[in-house]
């Protein structure tokens, strides 16, 4: 009896603690003292994959290896660990934190293989390559993951590969800004972080509640011991449960005004990764606040603005539209387009049309929708200055400099 009163005393304790913290601020920056920063592929694309893989990491292979699941471990309803071992048992070579390895999964009522990347969740000192992948509502290969594959189960992997990576050799203030599952390569990055004590380290985390909240106790207890990492939690819709001020710091969605006056100074070097739109919309922000791009790193794990367009109809050979309009051709799919002011890229355009080209991070970074220039040149969306590029280029981010033939 007086231990049930006992708990019922420090329960309503945090209750009253929760609602004093509510009643002070619903911002959660302000729960803090600010922090002085300046101190403080189709199998007809996979061989250019893997040769752009093999490019990233010297000692890495080309194409997929054989490995095995050798432990899953539930992480949250919807979130599982896979510890991945090369079958063959040779020694796996070294990646960077931040770097993700693609998988080659064989589904059942898929004509081809499905391509997924997934970021690696541990340091690079594991002895094998882990992955933490989140379940999304219908969704084809995560669900297979989840449901079909357990310990034993063999995997095609592709080498470590991608282009967003700690820069272990900086020893400027570090802010890492991840939305949900956009957790995983952070995972990694902060193992490297603990090795260096003298570079500030910021994580803000942003996830719905306590329940999605994965490797709470590990995050807590690196904040806990290495000093110079400072972690920050965001429940966007907090359980009943969670406790303001002690599960978490606040509600408030991250926007660059909210880092401003956490943070004091934007003099750091930015990563972030989450939801396309999460992070499309943070380097925006950052942008516009002088943050100079060279220090700002991301990577979107797909959802809402990298769905692929719907195919429009559209006759099987030559759109007509003004002549002054920029013409592109799909070789092989015997299509001519127009491309239009205003479209994002030439994988947009070329979806739009019906045009198949694979894609998996539709970012830039995997290699996977690279195809051949016949004809014509393309440029960088995002890229600085107007340099035009030849022979072959990354529809996910290229648009075309006057009439292009493409091999698609
Ligand atoms: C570089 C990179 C690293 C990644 N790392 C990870 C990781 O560490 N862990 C992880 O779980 N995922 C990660 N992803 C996302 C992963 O590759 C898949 O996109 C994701 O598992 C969904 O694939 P699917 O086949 O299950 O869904 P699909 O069948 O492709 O999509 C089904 C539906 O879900 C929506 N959808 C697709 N992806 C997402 C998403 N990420 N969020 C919300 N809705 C989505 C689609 O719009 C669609 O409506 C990463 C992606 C990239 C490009
Ligand atoms: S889809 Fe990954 S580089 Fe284009």
């Amino acid at each position: 009896m007086q231990l049930v009163g006992l708990i019922l005393g420090l329960t309503a304790l945090a209750r009253i603690a929760q609602l004093a913290y509510e009643y002070y601020s619903r911002r959660w920056e302000n729960l803090l003292p600010a922090i002085d920063v300046e101190q403080a592929t189709a199998d007809a694309v996979e061989t250019s994959t893997a040769t752009k893989l093999l490019k990233l990491s010297s000692s890495a292979w080309a194409g997929f290896r054989r490995f095995v699941v050798a432990a899953k471990i539930r992480e949250s309803a919807d979130v599982v660990t896979f510890h991945l071992v090369p079958q063959d048992g040779k020694p796996l070579p070294a990646f960077r934190p931040g770097q993700y390895v693609m998988l080659g999964l064989k589904i059942p009522g898929q004509k081809r293989t499905i391509r997924r990347c997934y970021s690696l969740s541990s340091g690079p000192s594991a002895e094998c390559y882990q992955v933490t992948v989140k379940q999304v509502p219908e969704g084809l290969a995560s669900t297979h993951l989840h449901d079909k594959v357990d310990v034993g189960t063999p995997l095609n992997v592709a080498a470590p590969a991608g282009s967003f990576h700690l820069n272990e050799t900086s020893s400027k203030p570090l802010v890492m800004i991840s939305g949900g599952i956009g957790i995983t390569p952070f995972l990694s990055m902060l193992e490297v972080t603990t090795k260096q004590p003298e570079r500030r380290v910021i994580f803000v985390h942003s996830v719905r509640n306590g329940r999605e909240h994965i490797r709470k106790e590990e995050l807590q207890e690196l904040a806990d011991t290495f000093h110079q990492i400072r972690i920050i939690t965001i429940y966007t819709a907090p359980d009943d449960c969670d406790i303001l001020g002690i599960d978490y710091h606040g509600s408030e969605r991250i926007t660059v005004d909210s880092l401003v006056r956490l943070l004091g100074s934007l003099d750091a070097e930015f990563y972030l990764c989450g939801s396309a739109a999460m992070t499309k919309s943070l380097t925006v922000q950052l942008k516009d606040w002088g943050v100079p791009e060279d220090s700002i790193q991301s990577e979107g794990f797909g959802g809402a603005t990298s769905v692929p367009a719907a195919p429009q109809p559209v006759p099987a050979t030559t759109v007509v539209s003004s002549p002054a309009a920029t013409q592109v051709t799909f070789q092989q799919s015997h299509k001519t387009v127009f491309w239009h002011p205003g479209m994002e890229t030439i994988l947009e355009l070329a979806e739009s049309h019906g045009v198949p080209i694979n894609s998996v991070c539709r970012s830039g970074d995997c290699g996977a929708c690279r195809i051949g220039i016949l004809a014509g040149c393309v440029q960088y969306k995002d890229s600085c200055g107007d340099s035009c590029e030849e022979g072959s280029c990354l529809p996910c981010r290229a648009q075309p400099v006057g009439d292009l033939v493409l091999n698609a």
